[in-house]
């Protein structure tokens, strides 16, 4: 896979993982949507009855005579699990706030001045920029990532080495670096067990591998704002989208699940943290920023512009009425790091 100076010149490389529904989750999705809850769902979802003719759920209409959407992403439109839509939100109200739990995994990997760090799923490079301030100008920092808009975002921020990729036979010798960092990124992946063996096998003997993921408590923020959008498309749904966006969401949420995934994927000295992250964001940020995640996304493609524009409001409303602007939100995220021996 070619390093790339214009991020764009690769616009037409796939954007996700590949195969990342699950094999029979089409199926139930479609299901879902095909008995009487769908009727349900879709009256108060106008959009969903009207999309373009080409996809698996569209398949299905011709031969039931209903028609559905299931989003699944049709031909020449955007797969919403994608994070190139959502890439000048993310670079806007995301980054500066990853960049905090980003410097705490670093200063845990401690990567030598002149060393090397691979960051996978860089997006818009908050941790690939922390590295870059531990290893000096004498250092390579290579940030990857399969969104070209995410890509170019962190080179706006002057990340200078990007590829654009997966982490599934990603472009490097063995043992290229000694360390690779992977910050909010390992519960996207269909296969971790697949995309673990690769980052191990690009870390030099004695590098470290560090990840971080999120702790998973529930707030009154995520609460409101995740019971609004159950009100659009239904609870059933939302969950399905977010489980096929983010399949190891709850997985990694464990900090014992973490520590027990990467002693098999063969790192030890294995040690994994919980912290609280606060930061304070202006409701309007805030719910931005929910709108980057993998139900904002969904929501979003499924609503179409005009349903999208009521829910924008609705949560707006429902947020000003019941919480101070500025909001303070606090995060618990799981940091992780071992030796690759
Ligand atoms: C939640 S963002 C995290 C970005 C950045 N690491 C941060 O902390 O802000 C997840 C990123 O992982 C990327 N991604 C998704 N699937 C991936 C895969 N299979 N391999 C590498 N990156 C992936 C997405 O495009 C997105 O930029």
């Amino acid at each position: 896979m070619p390093e790339i100076d214009d991020p764009y010149a690769l616009r037409d490389a796939s954007v996700v993982d590949g195969g990342d529904v699950p094999p029979g989750q089409r199926e139930q999705v479609l299901h879902a949507l095909g008995g009487q809850g769908a009727g349900k769902q879709m009256a108060s979802v106008p959009r969903l009855v009207h999309r373009k003719h080409d996809t698996v759920a569209d398949m299905r209409r011709s031969r039931s005579g209903k028609e559905v959407n299931v989003a699944e992403p049709s031909r020449g439109r955007k797969d919403w699990r994608s994070y190139d839509t959502v890439a000048g939100t993310y670079d806007r109200v995301r980054t500066e706030f990853h960049a905090l739990p980003a410097a705490d995994l670093v200063a845990l990997l401690a990567p030598r001045a002149g060393g090397r760090v691979l960051d996978v799923g860089t997006g818009t490079g908050a941790a690939a920029l922390e590295a870059a301030k531990s290893v000096g100008p004498e250092g390579i920092v290579v940030g990857l990532d399969p969104s070209l808009e995410m890509l170019s975002r962190a080179r706006d921020r002057g990340l200078g080495r990007v590829v654009a990729g997966k982490a599934l036979d990603l472009p490097f010798e063995n043992g290229a670096f000694d360390a690779v960092v992977a910050s909010f990124v390992v519960f996207l992946f269909t296969r971790y067990e697949t995309a673990l063996f690769d980052m191990m096998r690009v870390v030099r003997p004695g590098g470290k591998v560090g990840v971080t993921t999120w702790g998973g408590t529930e707030d009154e923020f995520r609460r409101t704002w995740r019971e609004v959008a159950e009100s659009f498309v239904g609870k059933d749904l939302l969950k399905d989208a977010a489980r096929r966006a983010s399949p190891w969401e709850e997985r990694f949420s464990d900090p014992r699940h973490l520590h027990e995934t990467l002693r098999e994927a063969g790192l030890r000295q294995v040690d994994v943290q919980r912290r609280d992250y606060r930061f304070t964001w202006s409701v309007d940020d805030y719910l931005a920023g929910r709108e980057t995640s993998a139900a904002g996304r969904f929501l979003h493609d499924m609503l179409g512009e005009a349903s999208w524009e009521r829910f924008r409001q609705r949560v707006a409303e429902e947020f000003r009425s019941r919480f101070a602007d500025p909001i303070g939100d606090t995060s618990d995220v799981i940091l992780a790091v071992g030796v690759k021996t």
